[in-house]
């Protein structure tokens, strides 16, 4: 498993929950997600999760939004066939611009078949601070499974 996050505060949080829970199998890349995504080997990735980050909300912010055109490129690349990314979100604008880009992208298929799929958070998906916080104020979350499609020779 391997957790990326920029703010070191956030990284003792993580190491502070990896010792408690005993996990032996968790790697930290201190450093900017792009980055490591970059860096990864091709179909390295089984299963991608971005939760809750944050929605830059002003227009003129969008372009920062984790969820754009080069990154879901460099995700594609990185994922196995059939693997998913997974995705959550309390941001209504956020949920909606990321369902525009990942349903034009000729890599991704959304999983979803009823409403359920996307209202209700699936057991094998861990429940985090900020969906705490959101259902605390009363928002409802989203929760968005998109896997990557198979690669045919010379295609995406
Ligand atoms: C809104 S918080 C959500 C935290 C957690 N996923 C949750 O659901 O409770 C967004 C987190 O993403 C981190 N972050 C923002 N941009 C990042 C980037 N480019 N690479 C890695 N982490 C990033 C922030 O430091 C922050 O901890």
């Amino acid at each position: 498993m391997l957790g990326c996050e920029v703010f070191q505060n956030g990284v003792a949080s993580l190491l502070r929950h990896v010792r408690e829970q005993g996990l032996a199998n968790v790697r930290i890349a201190e450093t900017d997600s792009f980055r490591v995504l970059g860096s990864l080997p091709e179909t390295s990735i089984g299963r991608a999760f971005l939760l809750f980050p944050d929605p830059w909300p002003k227009a003129r912010h969008h372009r920062r939004r984790f969820v754009r055109g080069e990154v879901l490129d460099l995700l594609a690349r990185a994922l196995a066939d059939g693997a998913e990314f997974r995705f959550a979100t309390d941001h209504a604008d956020y949920c909606a611009w990321v369902l525009a880009r990942l349903l034009a992208h000729p890599a991704f298929a959304w999983a979803a078949e009823h409403p359920a799929d996307w209202r209700v958070r699936p057991a094998d998906w861990p429940p985090t601070r900020y969906e705490e916080r959101a259902l605390a104020a009363g928002r409802s979350p989203v929760f968005l499974t998109f896997q990557r499609r198979p690669r045919r020779s010379g295609a995406t």
